[in-house]
């Protein structure tokens, strides 16, 4: 299994070019089910595993799938026969669930492996099925699969959903394209990457207005045609490596990002002490060669400050000026990076949903294990501060949601390399 070697005490220095977003283009790419034709996306970052096996359940459901060097991907939904997303590929990505609402909607039949937990929580998906029930579906859970099918159309309906979900909010958005009537979603994720499906959705001929507000509004239509998208810039990669810029007391510009997606996460660097500048579409971080104030963080929906930044400025805060508490609202077990930061030397103390750092000067090597995406993240970025090389095992999970990060690291002047 790979490894990431790094090490640490190199103030980072230059500029980055973020990827697509992620957590648009999974759902995007799902959404291509609901096309009977063909669909070129692009600024998709295809490097990514989690992308890699969109595509791989995709193509075994019998889409044409053809993935450019150049961040295209063009899928030819049209031979679509296979509703099914089976457990092979469901248990490495969590996010296959996002095939539920397509499938149904286009061919009125998907049976897709019920997503498991994962290291961060429970990940219910109780409410993609109660709302595909709203619609007229008749939704069974046998032998670990969701069993979805309908006569005829998805029935459009009014839907309140009780906890703000973001893949809940796609699922049923691109269910509602293809249904007979019309469709309201309260209590939508507002998400840029929702607002993202959307407009990817809208370019296909669905009429979705409200995107980015917590009231959707679907009016169903007969079918989607083909057409082109670009995805999103992302926004948790662009955070993070502005944060590496921070931790290190270095400079660090992200370009290539949408700055009004990132307001939260800069009035906390903003916060921390950063010089932030913000251009068109550019935004850079500069410490100035000072140490990190601490910053208090509570994640919560977007707008509000976003948990999968919250390891990062966990990380952050290890290294900064004075005590932090990170309360973390929307999973309940999104604190592993906690432990291994502990062993690098970070002092945190946990209680119950909520951390307290109390910052330290220095952090000191040592083997660490990421247990998650964004945890990965945030060990990469205590490693580029601690005193020595440190070994961050298990580093699969980072490339499930970062591309080329050694390469991108390296390009700011870090000392990084990928062991095998
Ligand atoms: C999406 O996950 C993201 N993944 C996650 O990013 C992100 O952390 C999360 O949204 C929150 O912003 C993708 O977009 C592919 P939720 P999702 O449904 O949709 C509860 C990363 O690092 N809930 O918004 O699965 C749930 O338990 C990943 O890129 C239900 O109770 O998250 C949680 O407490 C990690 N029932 C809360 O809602 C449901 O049916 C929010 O979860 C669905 C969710």
């Amino acid at each position: 299994m790979d490894k990431l070697l790094v090490k640490g005490g190199r103030r980072l220095d230059g500029t980055v070019q973020i990827s697509g977003a992620k957590n648009a283009a999974l759902p995007i790419l799902a959404g291509c089910l609901l096309v009977d034709g063909t669909v070129r996306v692009s600024n998709v970052p295809t490097a990514l595993r989690d992308v890699a096996t969109t595509n791989q359940l995709l193509a075994h459901m019998g889409a044409g799938v053809t993935v450019g060097n150049d961040g295209t991907v063009v899928v030819d939904a049209a031979s679509v026969s296979e509703c099914v997303a089976p457990y092979e590929l469901v248990k490495t990505m969590r996010a296959s669930i996002l095939v539920l609402g397509p499938l149904l909607a286009r061919f009125g039949s998907a049976d897709v492996s019920l997503p498991g937990g994962c290291a961060i929580g429970e990940r219910p998906v109780d409410l993609h099925v109660s709302g595909m029930r709203q619609f007229g579906a008749d939704v069974r859970i046998e032998n670990g699969f969701i069993k979805a099918r309908v006569n005829g159309r998805l029935k459009g309906a009014r839907i309140v959903l009780e906890t703000v979900t973001v893949t809940g909010t796609e699922n049923l958005m691109m269910a509602a394209c293809l249904a007979d009537g019309t469709t309201v979603i309260e209590n939508a994720a507002r998400e840029p990457e929702v607002t993202d499906l959307a407009c990817f959705l809208n370019a296909l001929g669905a009429r979705i207005v409200g995107a980015g507000t917590d009231t959707l509004l679907i009016e169903g239509v007969a079918r989607l045609h083909g057409g082109s998208y670009a995805v999103v810039p992302d926004r948790i990669e662009a955070g993070t490596y502005l944060v590496a810029g921070a931790i290190t007391q270095g400079r660090v510009r992200v370009n290539g990002v949408v700055p009004g997606h990132l307001d939260a996460i800069l009035a906390k660097l903003r916060d921390a002490g950063a010089l932030i500048s913000v251009g068109e579409d550019w935004v850079e971080c500069d410490m100035r060669g000072s140490r990190p104030k601490a910053v208090d963080i509570r994640t919560a929906p977007y707008p509000a400050f976003p948990t999968d930044m919250q390891a990062q400025f966990a990380a952050l805060n290890t290294v900064a000026d004075g005590v932090s508490t990170i309360v973390e609202t929307i999973f309940e077990n999104r604190f592993m990076h906690m432990d291994e930061m502990r062993r690098l030397g970070a002092e945190i103390r946990i209680e119950g949903n909520t951390a307290i750092i109390r910052g330290v000067t220095g952090l000191t090597a040592a083997p660490v294990m990421a247990t998650d995406l964004r945890a990965s993240a945030s060990l990469v970025l205590a490693a580029l501060v601690a005193d020595g090389w440190t070994r961050i095992e298990r580093i699969y999970h980072i490339d499930r949601g970062y591309e080329r990060i050694e390469s991108k690291l390296q390009g700011l002047g870090a000392e990084i390399r990928r062991e095998s």
